[in-house]
């Protein structure tokens, strides 16, 4: 049985679409269910629907609460029957009504080494530091914001200051890491 994952996005979905391709090519014994996106007009919803993808597609403005959008979310992920939560580029914290049914089955993409340089602005507070070495981790989702244990990271050197250049770099990286990290976790 193909293991159902759940992938969450907000912008262009380069991972999504990582996620989705190794599915499809059998890279992943893994199906995604479900593309949930918190951003109405995102590219990655159109990248959804060439792979023919369900979605849940909200906006947060149209609910009273997170808990109240949360609780949306948990109804689809338990009606799909989600093994896996992969947070890829999904720009919003996960509160306690979603971590409540799924903490430890929610993981993250974030582009820096953590614990160094939490937050949305990773790339750019990394650059403005002046670091050299730049990276990638992958870590289980909990309350505390980009503090989940560290599942996987990987590291690359970079003498600059552009982020655009850094954000290009990483993302080479982070499609592959994130395809193999999801191939670990769901064995
Ligand atoms: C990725 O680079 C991911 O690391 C980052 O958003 C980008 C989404 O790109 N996530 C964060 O910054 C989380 N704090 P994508 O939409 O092309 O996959």
């Amino acid at each position: 049985m193909k293991k159902q994952l759940a992938v969450f996005a907000s912008g262009t979905g380069t991972n999504f679409d990582a996620i989705a391709r190794a599915c499809v090519d059998g890279v992943l014994n893994a199906e995604v269910a479900v593309m949930v996106c918190d951003k109405p007009g995102a590219a990655v919803i159109g990248k959804a629907a060439r792979y023919g993808i369900d979605t849940f597609v909200f906006s947060p403005k149209d609910y009273p609460s997170k808990a109240a959008f949360e609780t949306e979310i948990v109804r689809v992920l338990d009606a799909k029957k989600i093994d896996l939560v992969c947070l890829a580029g999904y720009m919003r914290i996960v509160g306690e009504t979603l971590l409540g049914a799924y903490e430890g089955r929610i993981i993250n993409i974030h582009p820096s080494l953590l614990p160094s340089f939490k937050g949305a602005h990773a790339v750019e507070d990394a650059v403005a530091y002046g670091v050299k070495v730049y990276g990638i981790t992958i870590h289980w989702v909990n309350a505390d914001l980009d503090g989940g244990k560290i599942i996987a990271q990987r590291a690359f050197e970079y003498d600059g200051n552009d982020p655009a250049e850094v954000h290009r770099l990483g993302q080479k990286i982070e499609h592959a890491l994130y395809v193999e990290t999801i191939a670990k976790l769901i064995k």
